[in-house]
């Protein structure tokens, strides 16, 4: 038994290694470039199947406020940047990792023709079962607004919230995919993140197509 104890101890400390190595793997979210997703940067979301921008949107053609997510059909144009920070304060941390509280916010050069009085912090509506994801979070609120970042395949993710993912449902906003919470994998949205920087700097002003509309309706 003393003659064994030292190869068991050898091989815990290999497990050990191994685990924080894989550990270590998985935890750091990575853009579309491979680099580490930084808190307090601005990146593109950019869905993985169905090519096209997140732009904020009514959620129905009678109502405007607040704002939900949808997922335009227009392949290589860009939505609006959004930016993560840290849910729990107390922790901050520089690098956004798939085991941490994040709030998701979009960023904007110009003001929004509507709803200015929101905040643009994303936020789970409601506790129904399959609830849209809505503009106007309160960063203060976890059940609200903060959300985690799972791995879904090399520099792929989806959001999380509770035991549920982010995912998309056709509504009424001219029946195009918007942002909801579901348990339902079929509907996950799975994104790469792209960084905005020195090849894209300034964003195109899709997000006014979805607001216009509104406006001309
Ligand atoms: C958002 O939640 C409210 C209840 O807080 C509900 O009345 C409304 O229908 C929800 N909107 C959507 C689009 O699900």
């Amino acid at each position: 038994m003393s003659s064994l104890f030292p190869l068991v101890s050898f091989h815990i400390t290999l497990l050990l290694a191994a685990f924080v190595c894989i550990q270590g793997q998985q935890t750091t979210v990575k853009d579309v470039d491979g680099n580490p997703v930084l808190i307090g940067k601005q990146y593109f979301i950019q869905p993985v199947s169905a090519g096209g921008p997140l732009v904020p949107t009514p959620l129905s053609i009678s109502s405007f406020c607040p704002l939900g997510i949808t997922l335009i059909p227009l392949p290589f144009v860009w939505g609006p940047p959004v930016t993560f920070a840290n849910g729990w304060s107390a922790s901050p941390k520089t690098i956004v990792d798939t085991s941490s509280d994040i709030t998701i916010e979009f960023k904007s050069n110009t003001a929004w023709p509507v709803c200015n009085e929101f905040s643009k912090f994303w936020k789970v509506n409601d506790s129904s079962s399959e609830p849209a994801i809505v503009i106007g979070g309160r960063p203060s609120r976890p059940e609200e607004s903060w959300f985690r970042i799972r791995s879904a395949g090399v520099n792929i993710y989806e959001f999380s919230s509770s035991a549920k993912s982010i995912g998309t449902a056709p509504r009424s906003w001219f029946g195009l995919p918007q942002l909801i919470l579901t348990n339902d994998n079929a509907k996950t949205l799975f994104v790469t993140f792209k960084k905005l920087g020195d090849a894209i700097t300034s964003t195109p002003r899709i997000e006014k197509l979805g607001l216009r509309t509104l406006a001309v309706n």
